[in-house]
């Protein structure tokens, strides 16, 4: 017994606790993947996770593409590869950003391990620590990881239904201006926000390039799910009307694979260049193999047709979701209603703790992602955020019943029914 507690305390014990630098200090487990273990047991049905629908690929296609690629051109799939990535990847990439109105060279590209490794390098080559950034309140929590390591000062500009709220925006502007700064840039998820589930409305588009131009403010536009809109054409692109202003980051996760981990930046030709120097210094060059496959997939393969499949799938599990809140949730509950993407934000009736609940429902067998993970500064209690996007439409419709008796046993428990607003 004795020598297992002494075994559990020298685990605890770093050795290297006074040697971290202050931004490995400032790194901590968000709130998703301390989450991840739980929600992965079979009796949990977890809302957490934005893991996309892999099964709904052509899995058999897919591997007789793997297999073939190692034979017929093993040498280049398993070479070292540039920094700034495949040619014909690059080539490929560009034809699929025209579908929201870019117009780019495949020079303009930096391939990237996934758009988080786009936005870890654009934060290490813009961001000094104390630096302001600007991010709508909430945010994607893989960004605000990024920013706390860089020890960026986050700061969150509000959103409503129609995404960032321009005037929000500028006063936010202002008030770093009274204070003598001005933020590095403007971080914005403008399709089918993670975890907003909202869009930035074509209007509120042209206002916030105004600002973001007059002002000289570069603006970071990270769009994972502007192909995965559920009616319409996709939205057209911030970076499709200011190209000088805007660096536009896109990934393969969620229209084809996120296990194949490939991704991409396009900038302004000076900052293309320190990106393909940071992404050289961090991991020399991209999987050879993993370009390689997406490129000869987007050539060969009707990926349009399978981006088609995934929507209708998404859509699918985004009615069932909203079917069941409309049902079950009760009063004092709001939700938005996503037009694509994979995410709806439930705001609670005022009193409840969304991160405070958790034990309980996951105990009742549901898991959601506290908003508290989506804020730099500890807002977003009373939010949560539900995704829809892996499990199954039944699935999704029981773990939406079981959230709802938790919160109905919480409401009770805090009386917060006397605190829901008018
Ligand atoms: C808004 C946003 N940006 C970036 C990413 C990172 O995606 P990946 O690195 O898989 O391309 C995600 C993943 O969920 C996301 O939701």
């Amino acid at each position: 017994m004795n020598s297992l507690i002494t075994e559990r305390r020298l685990e605890r014990i770093d050795p290297f606790a006074d040697n971290y630098a202050s931004g490995a200090r400032a790194m901590v487990a968000s709130e998703i993947r301390t989450l991840f273990e739980v929600a992965a047991r079979p009796e949990v049905i977890s809302l957490a996770g934005g893991m996309p629908c892999v099964s709904a690929l052509p899995l058999d296609v897919v591997g007789d593409m793997a297999g073939q690629l190692i034979g017929e051109r093993g040498s280049a799939a398993l070479q070292y590869g540039t920094a700034q990535g495949d040619p014909g990847l690059r080539e490929m990439i560009c034809e699929v950003m025209k579908l929201e109105g870019i117009s780019a060279h495949p020079d303009d590209v930096v391939i990237t391990v996934g758009s988080q490794q786009a936005l870890d390098l654009i934060a290490r080559i813009l961001i000094d620590p104390g630096d302001a950034v600007l991010a709508e309140g909430p945010s994607y929590v893989g960004a605000l990881g990024v920013f706390a390591a860089c020890q960026a000062d986050v700061i969150h500009v509000p959103m409503d239904d129609d995404g960032l709220i321009p005037e929000a925006l500028e006063q936010a502007m202002r008030g770093l201006a009274a204070a003598g700064r001005r933020a590095k840039f403007l971080y914005t998820v403008p399709n089918f926000h993670n975890p907003a589930g909202v869009t930035l409305s074509p209007p509120r588009r042209g206002r916030i390039l105004d600002i973001c131009a007059s002002a000289g403010l570069p603006v970071i536009e990270d769009n994972p799910y502007g192909l995965l809109g559920f009616s319409g054409n996709p939205m057209r692109a911030l970076r499709a009307d200011h190209p000088d202003g805007v660096v536009y980051l896109g990934t393969f996760s969620k229209t084809f694979a996120p296990g194949v981990r490939v991704g991409w930046a396009v900038a302004p030709p000076a900052v293309r260049d320190k990106l393909v120097l940071a992404a050289e210094s961090a991991v020399l060059c991209h999987s050879s193999f993993a370009q390689l496959l997406v490129r000869e997939y987007l050539r060969h393969q009707p990926w349009l047709e399978q981006i088609k499949i995934f929507r209708g799938c998404y859509r699918q599990r985004r009615n069932a979701m909203l079917n069941a809140l409309d049902a079950v949730m009760p009063g004092g509950c709001r939700w938005t209603t996503p037009g694509g993407g994979f995410y709806v934000w439930l705001g609670l009736p005022d009193g409840l703790d969304s991160r405070a609940m958790l034990p309980r429902a996951v105990s009742a067998h549901v898991a959601y992602v506290p908003g508290t993970g989506f804020y730099a500064n500890g807002s977003g209690k009373n939010y949560i955020r539900l995704s829809y996007c892996f499990p199954s439409p039944d699935r999704i419709c029981e773990g939406v019943q079981r959230l709802a008796h938790v919160l109905e046993a919480e409401i009770e428990r805090h009386g917060a029914r006397q605190l829901l607003p008018s």
